[in-house]
């Protein structure tokens, strides 16, 4: 029997590749950069199954593109770029690879935080560029986060996991989400608060939203007014949660201190935006999954996802399970 026809649209980590390409007769996408849409429609009209990236947008036009189509799996735990309803339309299950990036982002978010309070990429530029020249007692100053408060916007697996690491700094946790997490209140102290007393009240703001039509421009200007001038913000979630021009107003006045963000709006950040000319700003780009054993094991629960979608079997992250039960 023939095997099903896939087409990965980049070169993922081996563990997951390498069990899709041994099951199916997959093309890969080999350029670092995704592929442009009409070649993505074009590649996708004999497809069995897709192996698709946070970059590809998946939607009506591309399901209809593919009219064999039995699973889409998404090699990410964020999924706003996938139009879920016009999959359950038309019958087609599509997945994403939860859990197994939770602390690897837990870790980036910490970090970005620790390194914008502490100002450590200003302070290696200034090491290395050659101004460093003797001990000074106003030199980087940063803000403290051992006994700070960290704010937690949406508590979920990722939040949740920074809020752990928090009670290592003894931290005063304090969340914000649309519903209340008993757990994080009882094992790691945390306080449900509103969203402005969140704002009013914490040193560190970690966002961990999924982006969808009610958390767009969760943070703007407003909400960048009503923050701590020691605020530091820090942004794994999804870019446009963020104002990013708010944003940069506001670094630019320091009305907060600092801001760490490993995702932006437009993603990526144009060379030539203003937000670079920024001390301030902390920029990374979209790495928080990104360490051998995490993109590895996301790439192996993509290809599992993917394998029992082509045998007709619910996927184990399936994200409308429902289409199953008709
Ligand atoms: C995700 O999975 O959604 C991250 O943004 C990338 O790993």
């Amino acid at each position: 029997m023939a095997k099903p026809k896939v087409f990965v649209t980049r070169i993922i980590p081996d563990r997951g590749l390498k069990r899709i390409l041994d099951h199916t007769d997959a093309t890969v996408w080999q350029d670092d950069l995704p592929p442009p849409r009409a070649v993505l429609l074009e590649r996708a009209h004999d497809c069995d199954g897709l192996v698709t990236l946070l970059t590809d947008k998946v939607d009506g036009e591309l399901f209809d593109a593919a009219p064999h189509l039995k699973v889409v799996a998404n090699y990410a735990v964020g999924f706003d770029n996938i139009d879920v309803m016009a999959a359950t339309q038309r019958g087609i299950p599509v997945t994403n690879t939860p859990g197994v990036l939770t602390e690897t982002t837990a870790d980036l978010a910490f970090t970005l935080l620790m390194t914008a309070a502490r100002r450590i990429a200003e302070g290696r530029d200034y090491a290395k560029s050659g101004q460093w020249k003797t001990w000074g007692p106003m030199l980087l100053l940063g803000q403290d986060i051992y006994g700070a408060t960290l704010g937690i916007a949406g508590i979920g697996r990722i939040g949740f996991a920074v809020a752990r690491r928090a009670r290592g700094f003894n931290m005063r946790i304090l969340y914000h989400d649309a519903v209340r997490n008993e757990r994080a209140e009882s094992e790691l102290g945390a306080r449900f608060v509103s969203k402005q007393e969140l704002l009013a009240q914490s040193d560190f703001l970690s966002l961990h939203v999924p982006l969808a039509p009610d958390t767009r421009h969760f943070i703007d200007q407003a909400a960048l007014a009503a923050m701590k001038p020691n605020a530091v913000l820090v942004n794994t979630s999804r870019g446009p949660v963020v104002d990013t021009m708010a944003l940069y107003e506001a670094l630019k006045a320091r009305r907060i201190f600092a801001a760490a963000l490993d995702v932006t709006d437009p993603e990526p950040l144009p060379a030539d935006h203003p937000l670079y000319t920024l001390d301030n700003a902390l920029i990374v780009p979209h790495i928080a999954s990104a360490s051998f054993e995490t993109r590895n094991r996301m790439a192996e629960i993509a290809a599992d996802n993917l394998l029992a979608g082509l045998a007709g079997q619910v996927p184990p992250n399936c994200l409308n399970p429902d289409i199953f039960k008709k």
